[in-house]
């Protein structure tokens, strides 16, 4: 009898880095070559090299040491199936991925990104190709998902960062802004703002009002403490700048042709950049408020960098080994979600173009204000 040939699948990393991609790229690898005997190759940076047919074999070797290194050993790009600049021109890839996929005799894919990445996983799938997804960001922001690997390290992070600023901000009695990633979504500042004890914490769903923010302090100031720590999101806006956002979102849902989807869009960006600067102006704002010396720290791609805990650790490899079992029961078409103890697959659709965002009413944002943090509101 014949023997049946092995499973040969791709795997790769794309968006913005996280820790636990390595140990995700483990655990996928692990269990599809050690526990099924299928073959694994890796495509280089992304979208890119899958669709520039770039890739390295990922065998026993390759998996070997990565478990704790930051990063991907893959590289990683924030390319678009349908939109990629090659030679100078902006082309639809899909049907060049199609046929490299082919041509290298895969029989599934499994692509590690967030909310963007299940976009253009759900465009290949469409085209024919077998898909999974496994849910990485920093940002907690992937729908379907309890939550995704590299956010708990970043929140380990963070926290030590508020932590840090303490004491320094208690000793020039300043108040220090602490900006934190998370792109339109608060769960990174609320979560390290919470476990670093945050005077206040600014999240993009609750629009702030500055004087609220100074009230909080001066209450401070006036019970004895000169001095606050106050964790912004990136994405924060204040009650003024949230309004003009949401105006210029309701535009581009509205927009009625092709021409006027792109003219409200490019309106869009043109509003979200106006405001990337607001941690500096709120700065200035509350130091004219409450007379305290006002400093900013942003924490930047800190909170990408480097190892990742145990509990991404734990994830990257719990989701990453449940990915291969899939492709071993010929299931395609799913996110690989964290539910509870259980992971679980999600269809594509029901991620894909969607973002998690932190209920104003949500468990953390009430234990927050329980304990007397202020949320600028
Ligand atoms: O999605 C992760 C993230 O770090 C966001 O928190 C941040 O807004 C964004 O990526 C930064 O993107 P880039 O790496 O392209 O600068």
């Amino acid at each position: 009898m014949a023997k049946k040939k092995p499973k040969r699948i791709g795997i790769l990393t794309a968006g913005g880095d996280s820790p636990g991609l390595n140990a995700a790229i483990r655990g996928v690898g692990k269990t599809a070559i050690g526990h099924y005997g299928m073959e694994l190759i890796g495509f280089r940076d992304g979208i890119t090299g899958l669709a520039l047919n770039r890739h390295v074999p990922v065998d026993s070797t390759a998996l070997s040491g990565i478990l704790t290194r930051g990063g991907t050993i893959l590289g990683t790009s924030r390319d678009k199936v349908h939109r990629m600049e090659v030679d100078g021109q902006t082309r639809d890839m899909v049907p060049t991925i199609v046929e490299n996929y082919e041509r290298e005799g895969l029989n599934g894919l499994i692509v590690i990104g967030g909310g963007g990445t299940a976009k253009n996983a759900m465009r290949l799938q469409k085209a024919g190709l077998n898909v999974l997804t496994l849910p990485k960001t920093i940002d907690n922001d992937i729908a379907g998902t309890d939550t995704s690997f590299g956010f708990a390290t970043a929140t380990e992070i963070a926290t030590e960062a508020i932590d840090r600023v303490h004491s320094t901000a208690h000793s020039h009695h300043r108040i220090i802004l602490t900006e934190i990633m998370g792109h339109r979504a608060g769960w990174l500042t609320l979560a390290a703002g919470i476990a670093g004890g945050a005077d206040v914490i600014l999240i993009p769903e609750i629009p702030y009002s500055v004087e609220k923010v100074a009230e909080t302090i001066r209450a401070r100031t006036a019970r004895g403490s000169s001095f606050s720590v106050v964790a912004v999101a990136e994405g924060a806006r204040d009650t003024e700048d949230a309004a003009d956002y949401e105006a210029a979102k309701l535009l581009v849902k509205a927009a009625g042709t092709p021409e006027a989807k792109r003219a409200a869009k490019s309106h869009l960006a043109h509003v979200e950049d106006s405001q990337r600067e607001h941690t500096f102006r709120l700065a200035r704002e509350l130091e004219a408020a409450t007379e305290l010396e006002t400093r900013v720290t942003i924490l930047g791609y800190v909170q990408r960098g480097g190892t990742p805990c145990a509990a991404d650790r734990l994830l990257a490899t719990r989701l990453g080994a449940a990915a291969a079992d899939l492709v071993a029961d010929g299931e395609y078409g799913f996110m690989v979600a964290a539910r509870g103890d259980n992971a679980v697959p999600v269809p594509l659709a029901d991620v894909a173009g969607k973002v998690k965002l932190v209920p104003p009413d949500h468990e953390w944002v009430t234990a927050a204000r329980k304990v007397g943090t202020g949320l600028g509101d």
